[in-house]
């Protein structure tokens, strides 16, 4: 249901001249995965490790370490994609910083690209998750969808920089945030409507990939393939999606479901 309310507004404002950037978010259960009982485990152990940060991955503890798993896992699915590396922008990681910490599971309302996720036991997971929604995606018909949104986000072509948070946030005033909760914000932002064709590029074969060493974890694209629908680890929360209306650039509607 809530998936037309969606395509009606995004038709109503197709056809409006805009100047700001506008951003709505809405629930989509159609959208909400099912975890397998490894994810369900882990999380679970992620939401009870309350005060005792010790028992975080030190993706989550360091700053350097987080980086560097975000760059390195987000940049391997950009090398499989024919996307040029993203470099790291520290004014979207403060503006993901303050988003984070108030642990609320949705779409932050900002004017870049934003993926989130939640409850996974580390930042190349979190990652990984969206990268792993690349089995869904159609390439030949270079379309929007609620389930491929985040990948979308993650190798679109044209963006060059990313910031990312993290907040261990444990549901945390009933905010829908288990675990440790990401959020990444993209720029310029990815999910343009009408441009998906040109900037979600299909797998280069691995001796035509052009870029740094790959992430270990990340899978060849053929190989995320085979591995089925539920291959990604913890895919513990899934269910936001924003669009968003951009300034002069035509309409940018952004996948920001967690
Ligand atoms: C990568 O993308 C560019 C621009 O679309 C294209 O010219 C090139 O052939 C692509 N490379 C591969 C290996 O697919
Ligand atoms: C970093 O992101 C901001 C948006 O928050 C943008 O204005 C700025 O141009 C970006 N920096 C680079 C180097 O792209
Ligand atoms: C992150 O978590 C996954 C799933 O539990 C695990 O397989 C992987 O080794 C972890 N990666 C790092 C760098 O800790």
């Amino acid at each position: 249901m809530k998936l037309y309310a969606h395509a009606y507004l995004l038709t109503t404002l197709l056809s409006s001249t805009l100047f700001t950037a506008i951003c709505t978010a809405a629930q989509s259960p159609t959208s909400t995965s099912t975890s397998t009982s490894t994810s369900t485990s882990t999380s679970t152990s992620t939401s009870t490790s309350t005060s005792d940060s010790g028992q975080l991955s030190v993706e989550y503890t360091d700053d350097k370490a987080f980086q560097a798993a975000i760059l390195s896992v987000t940049n391997t699915y950009r090398k499989q994609h024919n996307a040029t590396a993203l470099k790291w922008n520290q004014s979207l990681a403060d503006y993901a910083e303050k988003w984070s910490e108030g642990c609320k599971f949705e779409h932050s309302g900002g004017p870049s690209g934003e993926n989130l996720a939640s409850g996974h036991p580390n930042a190349s997971a979190s990652v990984i998750a969206w990268g792993h929604e690349r089995v869904d995606y159609d390439f030949d018909k270079g379309e929007f969808s609620l389930e491929t949104g985040h990948f979308t986000a993650l190798v679109w072509a044209t963006t060059t920089t990313v910031g990312c948070s993290r907040t261990p946030c444990n549901d945390r005033d009933g905010g829908g945030a288990p675990g440790v909760y990401v959020v990444c914000e993209y720029f310029p932002p990815g999910n343009v409507l009408g441009q998906f064709i040109d900037n979600v590029r299909k797998a280069v074969p691995v001796a035509q990939q052009v870029g740094g060493a790959s992430a270990q974890g990340v899978p060849e694209f053929d190989e995320d393939v085979k591995g089925g629908k539920e291959g990604a680890a913890g895919r513990v929360r899934v269910g936001w999606v924003g669009v968003c209306v951009g300034v002069g650039v035509g309409v940018v509607l952004q996948g920001v479901f967690g």
